[in-house]
């Protein structure tokens, strides 16, 4: 069955280009987060600046995607460094910069922007700043990507929440106890076994993510993670759950028109986790490759896809459905087929413009020192 048993890479992918349906219009949320977490890069730069620097800096960005979050990332963190470098008196250093993503991943669009980025970096930070170079790197990220001790400086915005597939004991819908009967991602009615197989699978994941970038990045180098995460233990939260609930409601809607058959609805799981923050730290500190220099909670309010926009219920629900579509449509094309894509996201706009509840979305922020 397709999905189930797969690679996240073989079935995820954003939207691509610049039209209305694509990331690039529809990921104002994760700016928000982006921004939010300048506080935690800044000081995780000034710290790395404070050391012997290397003529290049390598830095990476991983699940780039594409969009005007994509530059802005490593816009900040090479400003950042420049700045400084300019403060404390040594020469700007040239960067070495690695876009990764997955392979479906609509990389030319970034690559088409690059010029006008390298143009816009010279004229926002003088004419010694750079050169820096740009490449892409297609890839997961729960895989090598680079040479042993190549990076100084790695990154990753709202990405990490991605699983490397859906947990494979959620594959066998003859074992009752696995069955996520009419939901998509961990909800209060998913059985135990379920939330623990997802926890599980986020263990190993986050685990070897950090094993592979121990080996790629170099002795003292740095790491700033953003992704989605709960503050509090409980599995179940709605700053968690509700979106997916929402989404669940408007596949059960598809079923009970016949739109989708039952069987087919139960056995399409997301692969995407928001762990708890002490398991993150438990987990960080049980790999052993990184000190922990900070563990923040960053808060984006409920509308953070409106971009600051006041609006009602109904166009904040329109707004939501684009940017979940935005993300999601792949996977639920992969399993289901794309006829029924626009019937399910107008169903999630109703159920959400009906509901009342206004959920914040946290975030976790991870700054990691690569240990000597
Ligand atoms: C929500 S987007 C975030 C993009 C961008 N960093 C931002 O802040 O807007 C998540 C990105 O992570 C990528 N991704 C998910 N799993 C990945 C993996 N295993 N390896 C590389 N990229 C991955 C997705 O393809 C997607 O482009």
């Amino acid at each position: 069955m397709e999905g189930q048993g797969m690679e996240t890479g073989q079935i995820l992918s954003m939207n691509g280009g610049c039209g209305e349906e694509s990331y690039a219009k529809n990921s104002h949320a994760q700016n928000a987060y982006l921004s939010k977490t300048i506080p935690v890069l800044h000081a995780a730069l000034l710290d790395f600046c404070t050391k012997k620097l290397p003529a290049t800096i390598t830095i990476a960005d991983l699940g780039c995607s594409s969009g005007p979050n994509t530059l802005f990332a490593i816009s900040q963190s090479m400003s950042i460094i420049h700045d400084t470098c300019r403060q404390i008196g040594c020469s700007p250093p040239q960067f070495s910069v690695f876009l990764n993503d997955l392979p479906s991943n609509d990389f030319n669009t970034v690559f088409k922007s690059l010029p006008q980025f390298q143009k816009r970096m010279m004229e926002e930070n003088g004419q010694d700043f750079g050169p820096c170079y740009i490449a892409g790197v297609p890839g997961s990220f729960y895989g090598r990507l680079f040479p042993a001790k190549s990076l100084h400086f790695v990154q990753s915005s709202t990405s990490l929440h991605w699983l490397s597939q859906v947990p494979l004991e959620l594959s066998d819908c003859s074992d009752k106890a696995m069955v996520n009967k009419g939901k998509i991602y961990i909800s209060r009615t998913s059985p135990p076994r379920v939330v623990e197989a997802y926890l599980s699978q986020f263990r190993r994941d986050f685990s070897s993510f950090l094993r592979l970038r121990s080996e790629e990045i170099a002795p003292g180098g740095h790491m700033v993670l953003t992704f989605r995460g709960r503050r509090m233990p409980d599995p179940f939260p709605d700053e968690s759950c509700l979106l997916w609930d929402y989404l669940g409601l408007a596949f059960q809607d598809l079923v009970s028109q016949g739109l989708i058959e039952e069987e087919k609805l139960d056995s399409y799981n997301t692969p995407y986790y928001e762990p708890y923050v002490e398991d993150v730290r438990a987990e960080i500190e049980r790999e052993g490759s990184f000190t922990l220099d900070r563990l923040e909670i960053i808060v984006a309010p409920w509308d953070g896809m409106n971009g600051g926009q006041r609006y009602d219920r109904r166009k904040t629900a329109e707004m939501m459905a684009k940017a979940m579509r935005a993300v999601n449509e792949s996977m639920i094309t992969s399993h289901f087929g794309d006829q029924i894509l626009d019937s399910l996201f107008e169903r999630f706009i109703d159920i959400m413009a009906r509901d009342t509840k206004e959920v914040e979305h946290p975030n976790l922020v991870v700054s990691l020192i690569r240990k000597s």
